[in-house]
């Protein structure tokens, strides 16, 4: 399903993205956000983005949310029965050391599974919590009670308090997830409100949060996703 491209509306704020004529027709666009459907790799070098990049890339840990024990485990916990595919790129494979040079300031979700390729400067850099806990008992069941996101560009350490059953119910509870791993909107609004004013890119877009939070915030921002199915529901998200 190809969504609302009006390419008379590409001038103005999107004209120095479209100076190289390689880039390829957005997916999606509005006055706030442009899709691309593709890979990041090779679109990312064609965009000339200033401003923050936020994202959530595979971290290669090979998630399966159709994993048996995975599932009988988040089951306990909330009785969660969705069923996706593997993340493309999600089996260690992909080196993100291309994202560093895209975008800044940077914070990138995740980050604790690559640390070794991170180029971190303390005197620059710093990192974000996100704490996610639900109770103690949830704690032992959902893989990990937390998740950290490198923060380059910005000497900060923050928590970011926002109670949530991890994967499961990324937007509260009661509201289908539609990703394997959906972060809520709400955590990607509030790491926005850290870095006012920027525009935003989101290279690994998945089910589209940050972009969601970006135009909630009157704020242009830039997404890329591999999947078409993931692009198709973000077109559809950003819709309603
Ligand atoms: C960890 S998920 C992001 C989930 C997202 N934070 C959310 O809330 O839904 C990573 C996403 O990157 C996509 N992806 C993997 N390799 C990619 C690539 N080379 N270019 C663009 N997207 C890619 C996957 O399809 C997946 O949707």
């Amino acid at each position: 399903m190809k969504i609302g491209l009006d390419k008379g509306s590409l001038s103005g704020y999107y004209s120095n993205m479209t100076e190289n004529r390689t880039l390829p027709t957005p997916y999606f666009h509005n006055d706030s956000i442009t899709l691309y459907h593709g890979d990041c790799q090779v679109i990312l070098p064609q965009l000339n983005f200033t401003g923050l990049l936020l994202t959530d890339p595979p971290y290669g840990i090979n998630l399966s949310a159709k994993d048996a024990s995975t599932r009988i485990r988040y089951k306990n916990v909330t009785s969660d029965t969705a069923s996706f595919s593997k993340i493309q790129n999600d089996s260690g494979t992909l080196d993100l050391t291309f994202l560093f040079e895209y975008g800044y300031p940077q914070v990138i979700f995740g980050a604790n599974n690559f640390p070794n390729i991170i180029p971190f400067d303390a005197k620059r850099d710093g990192w974000l919590v996100w704490d996610k806990r639900l109770t103690e008992k949830a704690d032992k069941m959902i893989g990990s009670p937390f998740e950290m996101a490198v923060v380059r560009g910005k000497r900060m350490y923050k928590f970011v308090r926002l109670l949530h059953g991890g994967v499961v119910n990324a937007d509260g509870w009661g509201i289908k997830r539609i990703h394997p791993t959906q972060k809520p909107i709400a955590l990607m609004s509030r790491v926005m409100s850290y870095f006012p004013g920027l525009d935003v890119l989101d290279p690994f877009a998945g089910s589209g949060g940050t972009l969601l939070a970006a135009q909630a915030d009157g704020r242009k921002a830039v997404g890329i996703e591999l999947e078409e199915k993931y692009c198709e529901i973000i077109a559809t998200r950003l819709q309603q």
